[in-house]
């Protein structure tokens, strides 16, 4: 069974996708720089030696307590493998999350419990998904007995809030770092645990299951220039600007009748007043996250995207509600209508003079 992601599918990279919740104001141009430079000729480090190294001197840890994953999925499906080979028989998962979870759990027979102390496998994720927000079980989680891992892709692209656990409770559960999402980087695959404090006999298990070599040279690019303060800057210059569209589409959305929920991400869950055409929008380059797989029925997930991806997605939902679009929240006067460049009919009563109404817009739209 393929499992349900957002992203690319069969008909390409959609022109603007809402499905992903990667970094729109990526990809990162060190971390991209540094990808492109990677040597593909030779294999990397067997033991990554500097990579672990660097990693472990940003979070200020024990290299011992760095694991390296082929990606964060890959870490799950492995963590899952070492638990059910150790015995374990019970896993414990929020009421929404990500589907690897439940997909690993499956595969090696792993049965979902309500209690946390019953599990042998625990797993938390904040910023959450799909909601992108502080899970209420976190602390009670965190201090159970079994394997804790807390999934933090999404951390680095918080917007607001902070994380429920305190460096103590940290200390205490694995914690799984993916930063293709925040280096806008998805296609590179590679990703690292650090281990409890107390949990290094795991760290070697989990070393004695992967394959030789899981990180390729450009996933070790990837992860070296993540850790560098240029990086880091650019990261927390990103968060500036995708706060700043993150209101605009949310207000976009409600003027349009969505009910948006809360969330601390570049990313969160909204209802649409009707039903969706998703075969059309995906025709015109749109694509949504149906959270259905992940928990939420009724709803969708969208990424956080730049206004000019906001107003082609204000014309597309119009055009299905067959209704005129609203003025964009975040280009005062101007109406989303015929978006340049998008392909797109602007609906009945579009201005005649599309070309300039979008040359405005860009001006307004592309800070
Ligand atoms: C919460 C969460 N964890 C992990 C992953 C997987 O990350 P990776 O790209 O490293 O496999 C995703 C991808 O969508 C995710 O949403």
């Amino acid at each position: 069974m393929t499992p349900s992601h957002g992203g690319p599918d069969a008909l390409g990279v959609p022109r603007w996708d809402f499905s992903t919740n990667a970094n729109a104001v990526g990809p990162c141009p060190m971390a991209l720089a540094a990808v492109q430079r990677a040597d593909p000729q030779h294999y990397p480090d067997p033991g990554y030696t500097a990579l672990r190294g660097a990693l472990a001197a940003f979070h200020g840890v024990a290299v011992e307590r760095i694991v390296v994953a082929g990606s964060a999925s890959e870490f799950i499906a492995r963590v899952t493998a070492a638990v059910a080979r150790s015995g374990g028989r019970r896993v414990w998962l929020p009421a929404l999350s990500y589907g690897d979870y439940a997909q690993a759990s499956k595969a090696w027979g792993l049965q979902r419990v309500n209690e946390p102390a019953q599990a042998d496998l625990l797993w938390l994720c904040e910023p959450s998904s799909p909601l992108g927000t502080a899970e209420p079980m976190a602390n009670a989680v965190a201090e159970q007995g079994g394997v804790v891992v807390v999934d933090r892709a999404y951390e680095p692209l918080r917007l607001s809030g902070h994380c429920s656990l305190s460096a103590e409770a940290l200390d205490r559960v694995w914690q799984l770092w993916s930063p293709n999402k925040a280096m806008g980087l998805t296609g590179v695959r590679g990703a690292y645990a650090i281990a409890p404090l107390h949990g290094l006999a795991l760290a070697r298990s989990l070393e004695q299951l992967a394959p030789s070599w899981p990180l390729g040279a450009h996933a070790v690019a990837m992860l070296a220039a993540w850790v560098q303060a240029d990086a880091q800057r650019w990261l927390a210059q990103s968060r500036e600007q995708l706060t700043t569209w993150k209101a605009a589409q949310i207000a976009l959305l409600s003027e349009l009748g969505w009910v948006c929920l809360p969330s601390e991400a570049n990313y969160f869950c909204a209802r649409s007043p009707c039903a969706l055409d998703m075969p059309a929008l995906r025709a015109q380059g749109i694509k949504l996250r149906d959270t259905t797989s992940l928990g939420l029925p009724g709803h969708w997930r969208l990424g956080v995207l730049p206004p000019a991806a906001q107003s082609a997605l204000a014309v597309a939902l119009c055009d299905q509600a067959r209704r005129p679009a609203p003025v964009h929240p975040g280009a005062k006067g101007n109406h989303v209508q015929g978006t340049h460049g998008t392909g797109l009919a602007g609906p009945p009563g579009a201005s005649p003079h599309r070309g300039e109404d979008a040359q405005r817009r860009r001006g307004a739209f592309e800070s």
